[in-house]
C-alpha cells in the first residue's frame, strides 16, 4: 500500500501564523506538524509516500523532509496549484499510485494510535476512522452500526446525526482514482472527501472503525494548542509508551557532526 499526505491548502483559519508559512510546517510542541501524520504512515508500515504541497511552500517541504532516506522511506512531492479539495489528491496521485491501494492522511491530523493493524487487514473498498467529539458540526459526521458499517456520512452538517467525526485517515482500494475523477465540485468549489467516501457507501463498501487513542485536527488556534499539549505529555512520558516518537535515521546532530568532519 502507498501513502499520500495532504499538506497543501491555504490555512486561512490560522492567519497570521500561516501568512508566510504552511500550516503543516508550524510547530506542534517540538516538531513540525507534518512529522506526526508522516509518522502515522511510517508506523503503519507505509514507506512509499507522496506529499501534496501548495506551490509557494514546495521548497520548504523538500528542505525539511528530502528524499525520505532519513526516515528509511521514499518521498515524492506533488504541487497542488489550487486547494481544490481533499479528493483531488487521488487524481493528482494517479501516476504515483500506479493502480495500488492507498492510505490518505491529512497533514494537520495527529493520531496517538498505531494504525498498522487496520492497514495490514485492509483488502478492498474503503475504510474511514471515526472518533467521538463534542463538536461534530466542525467535521464530516458518520453514523455507524455495531458491525462497523456506515449508515450515513455528511460533511459539516448543521444537525449532526451522531457525535462521531470522520478523522483525516482513509484507506482506499485502487478504484478511488476513478471515483475521484467522477466527482463534481461542491458549492465551495472543492472535490469533497465525503463525496468520494459516499461513492463506496453507495456500493455498500464503506467500513468505519472507531479509534481508541487521541486525535486532533490541528487546524484552529485551540486545536493547535491542544495538539502541542498532547505531544508534550507523550514526549515527557506522562502517557506511557508513545506512538508519537518519530524515528529519524540520521539525527540533526549526526548531520552536523558529518559537516564538521568534512
Ligand atoms: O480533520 C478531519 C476533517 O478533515 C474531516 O472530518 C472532514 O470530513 C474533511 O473534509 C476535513 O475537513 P477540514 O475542514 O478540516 O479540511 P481542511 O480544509 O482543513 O483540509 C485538511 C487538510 O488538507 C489540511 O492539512 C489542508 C489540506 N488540503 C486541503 C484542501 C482543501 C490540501 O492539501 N488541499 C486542499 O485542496
Amino acid at each position: 500500500m502507498k501513502g499520500i499526505i495532504l499538506a497543501g491548502g491555504s490555512g486561512t483559519r490560522l492567519h497570521p501564523l500561516t501568512k508566510v508559512t504552511s500550516k503543516q510546517l508550524l510547530p506542534v510542541y517540538n516538531k513540525p506538524m507534518i512529522y506526526y501524520p508522516l509518522n502515522t504512515l511510517l508506523k503503519a508500515g507505509i514507506k512509499d509516500i507522496l506529499i501534496i504541497v501548495a506551490p509557494e511552500h514546495a521548497e520548504d517541504f523538500i528542505t525539511l523532509l528530502g528524499s525520505g532516506s532519513d526516515f528509511d522511506a521514499r518521498f515524492s512531492y506533488q504541487v497542488q496549484d489550487k486547494p481544490e479539495g481533499l479528493a483531488q489528491a487521488l487524481i493528482l496521485g494517479e501516476d504515483f499510485l500506479d493502480d495500488e491501494s492507498c492510505a490518505l492522511i491529512l497533514g494537520d491530523n495527529i493520531f496517538t494510535d498505531c494504525l498498522s493493524k487496520a492497514v495490514k487487514n485492509f483488502q478492498s473498498g474503503a475504510k474511514i476512522f471515526a472518533k467521538k467529539v463534542h463538536d461534530p458540526e466542525r467535521f464530516g459526521v458518520v453514523e455507524i452500526d455495531v458491525q462497523g458499517k456506515v449508515i450515513s456520512l455528511e460533511e459539516k452538517p448543521v444537525k449532526p446525526k451522531s457525535n462521531y467525526a470522520q478523522t483525516g485517515f482513509y484507506l482506499y482500494d485502487n478504484r478511488a482514482v476513478n471515483f475521484a475523477k467522477s466527482l463534481k465540485p461542491s458549492v465551495r468549489g472543492e472535490l469533497e472527501i465525503v463525496d468520494l467516501n459516499n461513492k463506496y457507501f453507495e456500493l455498500g463498501e464503506l467500513q468505519a472503525e472507531v479509534i481508541e487513542g487521541q486525535w486532533v485536527d490541528a487546524g484552529t488556534f485551540e486545536s493547535l494548542h491542544r495538539a502541542s499539549c498532547i505531544v508534550r505529555e507523550h514526549e515527557l512520558g506522562m502517557k506511557g509508551s508513545s506512538n508519537l516518537e518519530v524515528k529519524i535515521q540520521k539525527t540533526q546532530a549526526s548531520k552536523e557532526g558529518a559537516k564538521l568532519t568534512n
